[in-house]
């Protein structure tokens, strides 16, 4: 299986690339920004996106989603519908951010919990972890031991909860009994900063505990 993570943008948005080389499909994790930096990392790789995956519709999670879809028109553009208001507000988003941005394609598809997308022999599925934003999704890949965890879960922090649609309370119980609940030794992969584990979060994260 091919992984690769790598920040993209201003806010170091974590992209990840998951990837079957046999078959040539990849899930892409996050496009925040640097399209043409992803699409180079692909083709390099050999791969092309069968899903576009987007753990939650802040800005700095989907600014390259559109030039990846246009170039790979077949991938499916994927967000959990409770997101759809922060995508439908992008342009409110680009203001705040003081950015320009296009506006973004129509996701093609709304994830919801325990759907299981597909690229090649690569399974991912979808966890939902509402709190951070109501739509926000974590991507478990159980054959890597790995799961996106957007910005529900940080390597010894969690995701603010003071923006639009945020749940204190929502996101602690998203992270116990969604996040822990998965196996001590699946490596997290945080929508920004450095990655971590699900047994070391349990023991060592100061804002939830097991
Ligand atoms: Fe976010």
């Amino acid at each position: 299986m091919y992984l690769e993570t790598f920040a993209v943008g201003a806010f170091r948005c974590n992209c990840t690339i998951v990837g079957d080389p046999a078959t040539g499909k990849a899930i892409v994790v996050d496009p925040g920004d640097e399209a043409a930096g992803i699409l180079a990392r692909l083709e390099e790789a050999g791969l092309e996106p069968a899903i576009l995956f987007h753990t939650h519709a802040h800005l700095d999670h989907y600014m390259a989603t559109r030039r990846l879809k246009e170039r790979f028109p077949a991938a499916r553009v994927v967000l959990h519908e409770a997101d759809m208001p922060l995508w439908e507000a992008t342009q409110v988003q680009a203001r705040m951010f003081g950015f320009q941005v296009e506006d973004p394609c129509r996701p093609d598809m709304h994830a919801g919990h325990g759907e299981r997308l597909e690229a090649g022999s690569v399974t991912g599925t979808v966890l939902h972890t509402p709190g951070h934003t109501p739509g926000s999704c974590c991507l478990h890949v159980s054959e890597a031991d790995l799961v996106c965890a957007g910005d529900t879960l940080f390597r010894r922090s969690v995701g603010r909860t003071d923006l639009w649609g945020g749940s204190a309370q929502t996101l602690a119980r998203s992270i116990r009994n969604t996040l822990y609940a998965l196996p001590g030794k699946t490596r997290v992969i945080a929508g920004h900063g450095p990655a971590t584990t699900i047994g070391e979060e349990q023991v060592a994260n100061p804002f939830v505990s097991a």
